[in-house]
């Protein structure tokens, strides 16, 4: 299992020194729409100059239709990043397009389609997709399995039932990971390492518990040394 570390900082400048202070672990880092938007690929190279080493997943969400996907795809390719994500939704044909593009390229990054944002509850989720939030979220797993995806972004509760109906090897990303029940800010459903461990997740997403913590290098190397 890999850690992912959320940069979730207000500014540019409060992420890059939380990634200096972790600058000596083995973990991923994930850069979301904010600092994306806000600080752009330079934010990207700053971040690898501290470590080359340091893997970076872009948490984009693409959501377009099939050409433009795989257009903005493209683009990412000249990122240097080792991640990204599509969401299912946009269909079959949108993720089968975008992992057409990316074929031609010898090394891709992985691609990890979203399922159910985990903000929705089932009420509002069922608005949406007419389907309950597991029902839906194992359709979309499959959907990306058959296009050729690496694996999905889901809750920790649905990962053993997507690996069960797709592949062991298709990937996992959980967000909403409280490490050792810590507190759960606004995330509904959390989960604590053992049932990471359990559910046979790939990936954790770590936020609040490392950058909010006093002594982060303490709470990654703690999490590391359990994973
Ligand atoms: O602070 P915390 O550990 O809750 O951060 C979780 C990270 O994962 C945030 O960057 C959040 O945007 C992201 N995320 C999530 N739920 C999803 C998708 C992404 O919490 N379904």
């Amino acid at each position: 299992m890999e850690l992912c570390v959320a940069l979730d900082l207000p500014t540019k400048e409060e992420n890059l020194e939380l990634v200096k202070k972790i600058k000596e672990y083995d973990v991923w880092l994930k850069v979301g729409f904010r600092s994306y938007i806000r600080d752009g690929a330079e934010f990207l190279k700053d971040i690898k100059k501290i470590n080359p080493d340091f893997k970076i997943f872009l948490d984009l969400k693409l959501y377009d239709i099939p050409n433009t996907m795989a257009d903005a795809a493209e683009s990412i390719m000249g990122l240097d990043i080792d991640m990204f994500n599509i969401h299912a939704s946009a269909g079959v044909k949108a993720m089968k397009t975008v992992m057409q593009r990316l074929s031609i390229y010898e090394k891709r990054p992985i691609v990890l389609a979203v399922t159910a944002l985990t903000s929705f509850n089932e009420e509002d989720f069922t608005k949406v997709y007419e389907k309950s939030i597991v029902e839906k979220a194992n359709q979309f797993a499959k959907d990306a399995y058959e296009s050729g995806l690496d694996g999905v972004v889901c809750s920790a509760y649905e990962s053993e039932s997507i690996k069960n109906s797709t592949s062991k090897n298709f990937m996992t990303l959980t967000p909403g990971i409280r490490p050792f029940g810590e507190d759960a800010g606004d995330q509904e459903r959390v989960a604590d390492i053992a049932y990471v461990q359990s559910a046979l997740v790939d990936f954790i997403v770590v936020g609040r518990p490392i950058y909010k913590s006093e002594n982060p290098a303490e709470v990654v190397k703690k999490i590391l040394e359990k994973i």
